[in-house]
């Protein structure tokens, strides 16, 4: 399988979403990624319901939603009916894991689990086999925009080999601060899956730079 660019929608341009969209839709990116934020969870709030609906509307590529809010077991129907491909929760926030990964699959989409920087890759090692996707965190949750945690390389490395130890054929997701000086380095620890947000709808040419990062790294 080759490597996929999922460019974070909290980047675009909100009041030219739609022009937004359909660049993606133009272009080499693979999935659209779509973070949610409570103000909970983490100190921001980003957009709900309503508006991934209107993404949904233009999308044609396959949708990642990132929950960083608390208690996403109440919403994982709501995130299936407006069209949510890939359901991701943090472990931070989930007490009841194994449960909240069943149900996301019962619903009908693949699931992902979200590991923020200071959270062990080990954690993980009795669910792997459950976990379709692994987004490992290489910023603090909550705002675009940041700087690259370099620690992300080691906690790659740890969970390919916890993947291929256990059997599992699980995802290794790369999410915060990419961009091509590290999209390289992270395919070559093990990563399949590159979000980038303000790397991509930061860029002159945002169309380019998606070609430019999807063929690094292919
Ligand atoms: C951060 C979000 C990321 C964010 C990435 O909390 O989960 O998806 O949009 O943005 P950049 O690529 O700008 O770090
Ligand atoms: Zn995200």
């Amino acid at each position: 399988m080759s490597n996929l660019i999922a460019p974070s929608v909290l980047a675009a341009d909100f009041a030219n979403l739609q022009r937004d969209i359909e660049m993606v839709n133009n272009s080499d990116a693979d999935w659209f990624h779509i973070d949610v934020m409570d103000g909970v969870f983490v100190p921001n709030i980003s957009f709900g319901m309503p508006v991934i609906s209107a993404i949904k509307k233009h999308a044609k590529k396959t949708m990642d939603v990132h929950l960083m809010i608390v208690n996403p077991d109440q919403y994982i129907s709501t995130f299936k009916n407006i069209g949510a491909d890939i359901l991701t929760v943090h472990y931070e926030a989930c007490t009841h894991l194994h449960r909240t990964l069943q149900a996301i699959k019962a619903a009908g989409m693949k699931a992902g689990v979200a590991l923020n920087p200071h959270t062990p890759v080990a954690v993980l090692e009795d669910v792997i086999k459950d976990i379709d996707m692994v987004c490992i965190m290489s910023v603090n949750p909550g705002f675009g925009g940041q700087s690259f945690i370099e620690n992300t390389y080691k906690k790659v490395q740890q969970l390919k080999n916890l993947i291929e130890f256990s059997g599992a054929d699980t995802l290794i997701e790369i999410d915060g601060g990419v961009t091509d000086k590290n999209a390289n380095e992270l395919i070559e620890a093990g990563a399949n899956v590159l979000v980038a947000g303000s790397y991509v709808f930061g860029a002159e040419d945002p169309t380019s730079t998606i070609a430019e990062l999807k063929a690094l790294i292919n």
